[in-house]
């Protein structure tokens, strides 16, 4: 219809490298999910950015599909947004060496993952870890994304496929939209529940700093109780109070309660009942998730009948792109 008001395109990724934790759900998956219901939506598993790091073949493959079923039981609709695996579009592969090419060595030098993970991974560091940004800009290039919904700690990639977006304009005329990071407050940098100055991150050799997606309902009530905290025995959001303030956020997110009113909620309560209430928040959060998950995981042909069709979809306008992009560099087609 010709008043209808063309809605926004987002996509956004998470590598298949493990089961999810709750920092992957709060600080991108949740949005996701609303995003889903108002815009124009594309989701992917990034297995080519998973091989960065070495990974075992056959636990590699389970985490794919793992990670896949994780998505449909967030409540994303594949048949809404398309929903695929990265390596199926082989587009993406394909503009990333293109971007490579209007990709700085020192921008890519000066990404501080790439400093993080080489430190990491310190017999490991390939041109692979390197030009991950590249291929992370691609996969939003080629989708024209207005939007990419991602936590904090993807900031500096983002801004980074802005610049190439808006260096490859400047030589070939519009040929790419310039995207924008959407990071919700809440929930944009959950740390670790033992190192609260830390980001949350399954990599952690500490099995207590993290909330797995499917982790069992004591498990999570464990891992609360054990939370670094503070000596101020207070629920309230302040400097210096980390571990305080992330639970806080915690809270805040699988309740939708303000800071102000949760601070309200304890107000002459110990950290021991808070920790609870988080728990329990999040065991309620997770509950739904983990019943579908088991369901999708069970189901193989159903998982793929998505994630073919995902690709399917995700292909049509990958290819558009990718031909424009050759085209206007001049390659023969
Ligand atoms: P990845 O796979 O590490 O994480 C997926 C999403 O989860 C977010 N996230 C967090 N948010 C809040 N607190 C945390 N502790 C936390 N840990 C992870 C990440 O910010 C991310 O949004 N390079 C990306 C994957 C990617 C991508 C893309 C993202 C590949 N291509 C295109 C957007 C668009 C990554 O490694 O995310």
């Amino acid at each position: 219809m010709e008043n209808e008001v063309k809605k926004k395109r987002v996509l956004s990724a998470v590598q298949s490298s493990g089961t999810p934790t709750l920092g992957n759900y709060l600080g991108a998956f949740k949005n996701w999910k609303n995003m889903s219901e108002e815009f124009d939506c594309a989701f992917a598993v990034a297995d080519l950015h998973a091989i960065t790091v070495r990974q075992e073949p056959a636990k590699f493959r389970a985490n794919t599909l793992g990670m896949y079923a994780f998505l449909l039981a967030i409540g994303i609709d594949p048949q809404k947004s398309p929903l695929f695996i990265q390596s199926h579009v082989h587009q993406h592969a394909e503009l990333s060496w293109v971007l490579n090419c209007y990709t700085q060595f020192g921008e890519l030098s000066r990404m501080t993952q790439f400093k993080d993970k080489a430190a990491s991974h310190a017999d490991n560091v390939n041109l692979g870890l390197f030009a991950y940004p590249t291929l992370m800009a691609a996969d939003i290039l080629l989708y024209n994304a207005e939007l990419v919904p991602v936590g904090d700690d993807q900031r500096q990639h983002l801004e980074l496929a802005r610049n190439i977006a808006e260096r490859f304009n400047g030589v070939y005329g519009d040929v790419f939209t310039v995207p924008e990071a959407y990071i919700a407050k809440a929930g944009a940098r959950i740390k670790s529940l033992q190192e609260p100055t830390k980001k949350m991150s399954k990599s952690d050799p500490n099995i207590n700093s993290f909330i797995l997606l499917d982790d069992a309902p004591d498990v999570i009530v464990r891992k609360f109780k054990r939370a670094v905290t503070d000596s101020e025995a207070c629920v309230c959001y302040g400097e210096g109070k980390d571990g305080v303030n992330n639970l806080i956020d915690i809270y805040s997110c699988c309740t939708g309660k303000t800071r102000d009113e949760i601070a309200l909620e304890f107000e002459g309560k110990g950290y021991g009942d808070f920790k609870m209430a988080v728990a329990e928040a999040v065991v309620e959060e997770l509950r739904p998730i983990q019943e579908r998950l088991a369901q999708y995981k069970s189901d193989k042909a159903y998982l793929e009948q998505c994630y073919r069709d995902g690709a399917q979809k995700a292909s049509y306008v990958a290819e558009r792109t990718l031909k424009k992009v050759m085209k206007k560099v001049g390659f023969v087609l």
